[in-house]
């Protein structure tokens, strides 16, 4: 059964985690197609250039890791399940498509995980984000410990994983856990715009901001002339010079 629902417009696709009864939760069929359409848009041959992902309904973006698929699961399985969560939030930061998370709902554990490991995070006025994991007696495991403190400081991911604690909108907004809050279609819109720039020059962005975060600056600043070089070899470049001459918009193609 099709957990994973796609739809294309242009360059950019919409998906969406389509087990709304289970509030989106992680199962281990989900994971498996959400890797295989990773693996599918990270080929620059897809000319999928964005992806926004949602989850169905207004309830929740996603709720986590499958609590009832893990009733069953033994240490060996869980850490596998792990395993694979961890290998697929890797792929989606690797890979040359920018990734939006539009977090409609609750977002937590394993759902804020995911949330985090997209390159823009746009909230619902409704979001719930929180990684809750010390409440059920394990610490977040899909990177959460390790992104959260990366992207909104040390001293809050410890308050916020510590208490295992629930934040809304407004306070995400606040402490940098989201970019914006709006509706579906500003989301969509941000991924509109992000598909009409250049792609390797946005692939090498994400990837020069990346690689660099923590890196001293000299390195960092050494490693961003490397991916200048990928834009100065592209006919997309030339294009945006030829463009800016004609007065017109550019159209990029991706070489
Ligand atoms: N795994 C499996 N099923 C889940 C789930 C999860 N992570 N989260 C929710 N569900 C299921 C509920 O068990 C319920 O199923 P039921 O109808 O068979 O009882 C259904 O989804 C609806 O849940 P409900 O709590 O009634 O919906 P809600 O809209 O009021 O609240 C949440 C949604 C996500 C806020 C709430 O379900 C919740 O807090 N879930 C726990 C999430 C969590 O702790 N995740 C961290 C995992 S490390």
């Amino acid at each position: 059964m099709t957990t994973l629902k796609t739809d294309a417009e242009g360059a950019v696709e919409q998906w969406t985690l389509d087990r709304e009864s289970m509030r989106n939760a992680l199962s281990r069929g989900l994971l498996e197609e959400l890797g295989q359409h990773i693996a599918r848009v990270s080929e620059a041959a897809s000319g999928v250039r964005a992806v926004l992902i949602r989850g169905a309904g207004d309830k929740a973006f996603c709720a986590g890791a499958d609590l009832k698929e893990r009733q069953g699961m033994g240490a060996a399985e869980v850490r596998k399940f792990l395993q694979d969560l961890r290998a697929l939030l890797v792929s989606l930061e690797r890979s040359r498509c920018v990734f939006i998370a539009f977090i409609n709902g609750a977002a937590l554990g394993g759902g804020t995980e995911l949330a985090l490991a997209c390159d823009i995070r746009i909230a619902s006025k409704h979001a719930q984000m929180g990684l809750t994991e010390v409440c059920l007696g394990i610490i977040p495991g899909g990177g959460g410990t390790q992104r959260l403190a990366r992207l909104i400081g040390a001293g809050k991911a410890k308050e916020l994983i510590f208490r295992g604690r629930r934040l809304g909108a407004e306070e995400a907004l606040r402490i940098g856990l989201v970019e914006g809050i709006g509706e579906a279609a500003d989301a969509r819109a941000i991924a509109l715009e992000i598909a009409e720039n250049a792609p390797i020059a946005v692939a090498a962005a994400k990837q020069a901001i990346a690689q660099g975060a923590h890196l001293p600056l000299e390195e960092a600043l050494e490693l961003e002339l490397q991916f200048y070089e990928q834009t100065l070899a592209s006919e997309d470049r030339l294009e945006g010079l030829k463009a800016f001459a004609e007065k017109r918009p550019p159209r990029f193609v991706g070489r």
